[in-house]
């Protein structure tokens, strides 16, 4: 059976409801806000009810149900009761005089049936699976339930507040789908559901008013590997963007999620950047990455300048590792509105799913998140503080430097058989995780052939992970 969704005012309208126990009282709710005008008839009450009718919001009339009391004056009849011929009873006598008639889990007896309901007022979104499981349909609405930002409704009023303004000042029905389109992926939108109506509106009229409007970049955390691992907000800028630029980081799931007409440019093309994830052998070593650097420091201009919404999709987290200041500043000096969007970076995201936990209270009071690249070229860490025993490493871009890292912790005193993991592709479904000691791990990493990018965690509470199975650091 096809139901058609349309949304109904029962503002006023009267409405019977049969029987009073639970699921009377979870359609009580929607009806009693959707103003409808409620008569409730059941032998019994639940407590609930009764207080709703103590406050004056609805009516009861306390006794078995009666035929009778079904009138053309009701707009609706609900049958919530456990009773199989209470709801025939109720069905008939509504079509009998042509009102509309819902008979709680009897879709047979249904000329209307209630959805799933996700309440951004203003915007509702009604989830049905035309009866045939309710269930499900609650299911699916958990799972959009979690898409929608809990602001939504925000931007609904800065819509409503500037409609007349914008119908005035754009007559063309195609000019002002542009418009709104454009608004409600702009900082407009992110000012709105941040609560700042007001500046809202005032960023959405000067959209209305300029020309020409410049861009904005986001800059967009992606996390490790993981697509479940993105934020909401980040989700929602990468639905919002015109452009969207990734690197290889990110898993290409992330890129379902972008707008059909968006444009998506890979900038994370085999090359100068392999050297800067440090994640190859030395042979394939070049320079550094500044080439790609600076073409995605011009596409970033190139784009945004023309009044788009640039969204930079970057592994991890965009400030850890990630020159994603050297961004923001490439864009605040061509006069581009920025943002960042924090994302997981991938020394925590290893560590969770490798299940070690990177502090412990008696072994590792602190963490330490460093790069290895270029250590190899005597870059300056301090050794000897990075050798203390209370703490705990995390090193990116490790894997090129790993012999000189082990070699250097172990020069300044750190233990030979200090716990280190490599984890290898962090929370992708391939990660793998290589465990070892810091005078060994070199071997067992060349000897498993590691490629991919990879975390190197260093210290004691290595030793704590489910998959550890070396032996137990000394107390
Ligand atoms: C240029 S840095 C970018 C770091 C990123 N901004 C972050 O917060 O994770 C690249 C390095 O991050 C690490 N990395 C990124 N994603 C990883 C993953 N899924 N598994 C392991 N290491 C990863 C590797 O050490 C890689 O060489």
């Amino acid at each position: 059976m096809f139901y058609l969704p349309l949304f109904h005012r029962l503002h006023g309208s009267r409405v019977l409801v049969v029987g009073a126990g639970q699921t009377a009282l979870r359609k009580l709710r929607w009806l009693r806000r959707a103003g409808a005008r409620i008569t409730v008839m059941a032998p019994e009450v639940h407590p609930d009810i009764r207080r709703m009718r103590d406050a004056g919001e609805l009516s009861i009339d306390q006794r078995t149900f009666d035929p009778e009391v079904i009138s053309s004056e009701f707009t609706l009849a609900i049958s919530a009761t456990d009773a199989p011929q209470v709801s025939e009873r109720v069905f008939a006598a509504a079509l009998k005089h042509k009102i509309l008639v819902n008979c709680v889990d009897r879709t047979e007896l249904c000329t209307v049936i209630f959805p799933a309901i996700i309440d951004r007022m203003p915007i509702l979104v009604a989830v049905s699976s035309m009866g045939a499981s309710p269930t499900l349909a609650r299911t699916v609405r958990g799972w959009i339930e979690i898409r929608l930002p809990s602001a939504l409704g925000k931007l609904a009023v800065l819509a409503e507040r500037l409609r007349s303004q914008v119908k005035q000042q754009l007559p063309s029905v195609d000019a002002r789908k542009a418009f709104w389109d454009r608004v409600f992926a702009s900082s407009a939108a992110d000012l709105a559901m941040g609560g700042q109506v007001d500046a809202a509106v005032e960023r959405a009229t000067s959209m209305l008013n300029e020309q020409s409007v410049a861009g904005t970049l986001v800059l967009v955390g992606a996390g490790p590997g993981d697509p479940d691992l993105i934020t909401l907000r980040g989700l929602r800028e990468i639905q919002s963007a015109d452009v969207l630029l990734f690197d290889k980081l990110v898993n290409p799931a992330l890129l379902d999620y972008a707008r059909r007409d968006a444009e998506l440019i890979d900038v994370g093309k085999p090359g100068p950047r392999e050297a800067m994830d440090g994640e190859t052998t030395a042979a394939q070593r070049r320079p550094s990455g500044t080439a790609m650097q600076a073409e995605v420091n011009r596409l970033i201009v190139a784009h945004a300048g023309m009044g788009k919404k640039v969204i930079r999709l970057k592994g991890g987290d965009p400030f850890i590792f990630g020159r994603g200041g050297e961004e923001l500043q490439v864009a605040a000096e061509a006069g581009i509105e920025t943002q960042v969007v924090p994302g997981i970076t991938s020394g925590l995201g290893a560590a969770c799913y490798a299940g070690i936990p990177l502090t412990h209270r008696k072994m590792s009071q602190s963490v330490r998140f460093l790069t290895g690249h270029r250590v190899e070229q005597s870059i300056n860490l301090d050794w000897p503080e990075l050798a203390r025993t209370d703490q705990t490493l995390v090193v990116y871009m490790g894997l090129v430097a790993l012999a000189s890292i082990c070699q250097r912790l172990l020069e300044a005193g750190r233990g030979q058989k200090t716990p280190v993991a490599v984890v290898e592709n962090a929370t992708f479904e391939h990660q793998r995780i290589i465990w070892g000691y810091l005078d060994d791990i070199p071997v067992r990493v060349a000897n498993a052939d590691v490629r991919g990018p990879s975390i190197i965690i260093v210290g004691e509470v290595v030793s704590l992970a489910e998959g550890w199975s070396g032996e137990l650091p000394r107390e």
